[in-house]
């Protein structure tokens, strides 16, 4: 299977950093996003981390040239017609991905393989929705894409051999560290992390600390490059909801259940940094 065009559906956090380290990697991609004003500013996040890299020099000027010769952007579902793998990495909604997955379907080749970026939804499920079980697997990246090493490879029951190969040796072209992982809601990671994550709202919640007390002692004390509440803020408190109700769907145990500060600070709009909100003010 060889992948020269890669197409990456959302130019949100994690999309603008997957469509990164493709075209930085050589892939000639086209990532899709809803409209001009969505794409613009993903885009623009991408071209600032490259010229943050040049300034610090870490990315050389001609690196940076090459990703951005690389890279287009388009709200036109059609211009992926050309792809030979499509990386989904739009909201944890399973009906917007399942749509989302019908377009490409309509557009690009039976060879092309599709993936989904999802922190916690059921890849089993999301391949029996779409004409290609066989050819759709787990892509799972860690934020912030560029910086993080590993990418989990998670099978769905139907994922042929050939494409768990080809999706393991495209990760690995990225740079990465690919590691396989249960179609389990979270895989491995998550399953761990999200826990964590949820008990430190809980903590805070019920007066255990401040929100910097909280923060400094799991980075000071445990040598954590973040603290729990920072971490929430970088990852998406609503991406937190909506994992955080996914996977206790599933497995049923208060551990993964929303507390309910994280439904109200969702409610309001305080979503971390890309609103400006969380439990910081940015
Ligand atoms: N271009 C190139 N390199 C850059 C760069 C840029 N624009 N900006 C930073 N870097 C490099 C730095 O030079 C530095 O490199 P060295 O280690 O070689 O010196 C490295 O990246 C770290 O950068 P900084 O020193 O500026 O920043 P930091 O030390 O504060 O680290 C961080 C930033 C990597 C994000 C760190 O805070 C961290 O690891 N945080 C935790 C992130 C995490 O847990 N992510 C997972 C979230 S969960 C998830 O993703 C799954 C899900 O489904 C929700
Ligand atoms: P985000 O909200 O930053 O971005 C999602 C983007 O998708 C938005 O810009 C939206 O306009 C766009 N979009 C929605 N429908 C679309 C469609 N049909 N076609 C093209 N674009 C569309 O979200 P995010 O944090 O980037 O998360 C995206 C996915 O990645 C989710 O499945 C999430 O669970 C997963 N994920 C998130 C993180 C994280 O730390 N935030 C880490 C790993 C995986």
């Amino acid at each position: 299977m060889s992948i020269k065009t890669v197409g990456v559906l959302g130019c949100g956090l994690m999309g603008a950093g997957i469509a990164q380290v493709a075209a930085a990697s050589g892939y000639k991609t086209i990532v899709r996003e809803m409209n001009q004003a969505v794409l613009d500013k993903g885009l623009g996040r991408i071209r600032k981390f490259l010229d943050d890299g040049v300034t610090k020099g870490k990315v050389p000027a001609e690196q940076r040239d090459h990703t951005l010769a690389n890279l287009s952007g388009t709200t036109d579902v059609s211009a992926l017609a050309s792809c030979d793998l499509v990386i989904e990495a739009i909201v944890e909604h399973i009906d917007d991905k399942v749509a989302a997955y019908a377009a490409v379907e309509s557009v690009v080749g039976s060879h092309t393989l599709i993936v989904s970026n999802t922190s916690s939804l059921c890849v089993t499920e999301l391949a029996a929705k779409t004409k290609r079980p066989d050819r759709f697997g787990g892509l799972h990246f860690f934020n912030p894409v560029p910086l993080m090493k590993l990418v989990e490879v998670v099978r769905a029951l139907t994922t042929s051999d050939e494409t768990y190969r080809a999706l393991f040796s495209f990760a690995q072209s990225l740079g990465k560290e690919p590691i396989t992982a249960p179609d389990k809601p979270g895989f491995i990671v998550n399953r761990l992390l999200v826990p964590y994550l949820l008990d430190a709202i809980r903590c805070y919640e019920r007066g255990l600390g401040s929100v910097a007390d909280i923060d400094n002692g799991m980075k000071l004390g445990c040598g954590h490059p973040m603290g729990p509440l920072t971490l929430l803020d970088f990852v998406g408190l609503d991406t937190t909801y909506f994992i955080a109700n996914i996977m206790f769907d599933e497995y049923k145990d208060p551990m993964f259940a929303a507390p309910p500060l994280l439904k109200r600070m969702v409610l309001a709009g305080r979503l971390g940094r890309k609103s400006g909100e969380g439990f910081y003010k940015y």
